[in-house]
């Protein structure tokens, strides 16, 4: 199939811009991707955050959908993981401890004693190599960070990379590479917030949301995952037809109650043939801003902002209140490597971790 020529945006990329210098002195950048049809969203080196994303509603009028700050010192002292990539491993891991191949391992326990979103200095802290790149149809961002032997505890020199692609087709595609020197865990995943209304524009309780899950990873009072594989069905948790967030996040149900909320890992049903499978469609009716998630992973966690407690002062000087922005983090399950019957997290030497994740951008009618 041959492309439509499209209006080739004057720069796809931006010069890169210093963004300031972490307390160790390292300098981070900012680089901005466009397409032909003016969406926009800028890259920090500092993270990998996805710090801005313009999108348009239906009368074409673009707004800021993610959640970020207006400084560095914004992300020094964030705890919400705002726009980062999340990593070695993404969510909860129990106590922060495991046994890889009969050796038990202990990672930094930063969470309530548990471990997560990879420790106190997780590859969300991290100030990454960026590399922009541009394609006649996309323009893009290769962040490339070594992860040295024993960080917050994890084996092995991990080596990763992860690409953002932006293309004409309204998609940004988001590629995870890694390989490791010894054995382990790894489970990367982008924790951007989205709020369609425009980042700092009240809550997102009238999003709709539609989920390919017709199982759910229940969670116990840490919001780790007792190993059950639940049916949605009859529960607040069935998106599998839209509804809005917040049409049954207030029932009294055990799930929502422990969960603050939805916070939870849903397992996306497959569909045979397709390499990346449809994980979640999200809407704001009133603009009509959408985005379709589709990737390679089994599992997505739906997180509806519920430890946002406005004490976060996001961009414009917007404070993050309860449940303006929600996260859709696509992921192996939390704690993985303490349960054996979900799909295994761990990297060996010689092979390629390898996943994608696609955000197509649409505006529905
Ligand atoms: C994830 C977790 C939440 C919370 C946020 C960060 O999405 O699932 O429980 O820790 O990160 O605030």
């Amino acid at each position: 199939m041959t492309h439509q020529p499209t209006n080739a945006p004057a720069r796809r990329l931006s010069a890169r811009a210093p963004f300031g210098t972490t307390p160790a002195g390292e300098v981070v950048e900012q680089i901005e991707l466009a397409n032909a049809h003016g969406l926009r969203m800028s890259v920090l080196s500092y993270g990998g955050v996805i710090r801005t994303l313009h999108l348009p509603d239906r009368a074409g009028a673009f707004v800021d959908v993610a959640l970020g700050y207006d400084t560095l010192d914004g992300y020094l002292t964030d705890t919400a993981y705002l726009g980062a990539l999340v990593g070695r491993v993404a969510n909860r891991i129990r106590a922060g401890r495991m046994t890889v191949e009969g050796r038990p391992l202990t990672l930094a326990q930063n969470a309530d004693g548990n471990h997560l979103h990879g420790g106190m200095r997780g590859f969300d802290k991290a100030v990454w190599r960026m590399e922009p790149f541009e394609r006649d149809d996309a323009a893009g961002v290769v962040l490339s960070h070594v992860s040295p032997d024993g960080d917050e505890g994890y084996p092995g020199t991990l080596r990763v990379e992860v690409t953002y692609t932006l293309d004409d087709g309204n998609r940004l595609h988001v590629d995870y590479r890694a390989t490791s020197d010894a054995v382990t865990p790894v489970n990367l995943t982008q924790h951007g917030y989205f709020n369609l209304h425009g980042a700092g524009r009240g809550d997102i309780l009238d999003h709709e949301l539609t989920l390919n899950a017709s199982r759910f990873t229940p969670v116990d009072d840490a919001l780790i995952p007792t190993g059950e594989l639940r049916p949605v069905a009859g529960t607040p948790f069935d998106f599998t037809t839209p509804h809005r967030i917040g049409a049954r996040i207030g029932q009294a149900d055990e799930q929502l109650r422990l969960g603050r909320g939805y916070d939870h890992n849903f397992v996306i049903d497959p569909r045979d043939g397709d390499d990346l499978a449809l994980a979640a469609r999200l809407t704001e009716p009133h603009s009509g801003r959408g985005v379709d998630v589709y990737t390679t992973e089994p599992g997505i966690q739906f997180y509806s902002g519920n430890f946002l407690d406005g004490s976060a002062v996001g961009k414009g000087g917007h404070p993050y209140r309860y449940r303006t922005g929600l996260a859709l983090e696509t992921q192996h399950f939390p704690d993985a490597p303490n349960h054996p019957e979900f799909p295994s997290i761990l990297l060996r030497p010689g092979a390629e971790y390898r996943t994608s994740t696609i955000y197509h951008f649409v505006v529905r009618p």
